[in-house]
């Protein structure tokens, strides 16, 4: 079997064994590729955009999100993606150079933000981590963000159903998936929703967000596999 067919869906560019994740019709001209130190500079013009980064969430990056912000983020989360890579020897080495990148999507562990109480997230987060890849009672967590040129376009829903279908199922064997939202983020909602996502609980008034009176309320949404 070749590593393309073997990686599947994953589609494996030949020369620099990347992986790249392509969206479906008539999203075809958005992937889905591992982090790079190059996302630095998109990522702080759209971190800073006040469409994107008051609906940021809980644990959500700092405001203003400046480029060492981006750099250790993005320190972080290739560390982890290129272990992976390594593992499934792959790498991540893009040599092309010409496209945009206009958004984020990210799966890890669950981290259980929302829980003011420390010592009552981190035993939740230990006891998650502790369980092996694939076990059914194994939290996973999402997040995202899409530069505003590109809302309302349904990108985000075709991303988030691609992530979780096409690499979550077939390759974390994921079986419950959290994720959070600002009450009044209609868009968030919806892609979760349309992707089989519920809602599990409201925190009323437990964000305060910078320049805002009033606390926002925050939503927890929950996906199981098999569930929708
Ligand atoms: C949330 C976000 C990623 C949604 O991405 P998107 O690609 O615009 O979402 P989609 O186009 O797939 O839209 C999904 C649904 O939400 C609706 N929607 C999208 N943006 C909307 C907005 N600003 N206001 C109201 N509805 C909106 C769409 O019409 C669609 O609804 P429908 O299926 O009923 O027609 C994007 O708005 C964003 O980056 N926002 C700022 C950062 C953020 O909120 N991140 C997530 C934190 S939880």
């Amino acid at each position: 079997m070749s590593m393309a067919a073997s990686l599947q869906p994953l589609v494996i560019n030949p020369h620099t064994y990347e992986p790249v994740l392509r969206l479906d019709a008539p999203y075809q001209n958005i992937i889905i590729i591992p982090p790079r130190m190059e996302d630095v500079e998109p990522s702080v013009v759209v971190l800073n955009d006040p469409e994107v980064y008051p609906w940021m969430g809980i644990g959500g990056p700092d405001n203003p999100y400046t480029k060492e912000n981006a750099q250790v983020w993005i320190e972080r989360v290739k560390t982890v993606s290129d272990g992976i890579l390594r593992e499934i020897k792959l790498r991540n080495n893009r040599e092309e150079t010409g496209f945009q990148v206009d958004g984020y999507i990210g799966i890890e562990r669950g981290t259980w933000a929302e829980i003011i109480e420390l010592e009552e997230r981190q035993r939740l987060v230990n006891a998650n981590h502790r369980m092996e890849v694939g076990d059914k009672e194994l939290w996973w967590q999402i997040g995202y963000y899409l530069s505003p040129t590109h809302h309302s376009q349904g990108t985000m829903s075709a991303a988030i159903g691609a992530l979780i279908n096409k690499w979550a199922i077939p390759r974390m064997g994921a079986k419950k998936i959290r994720a959070t939202s600002f009450n009044g983020n209609r868009g968030s909602m919806r892609a979760m929703q349309k992707n089989g996502f519920v809602l599990a609980k409201t925190l009323e008034g437990c964000v305060q967000v910078q320049g805002e009176e009033a606390k926002r309320d925050l939503r927890i949404l929950e996906w199981s596999l098999g569930a929708d």
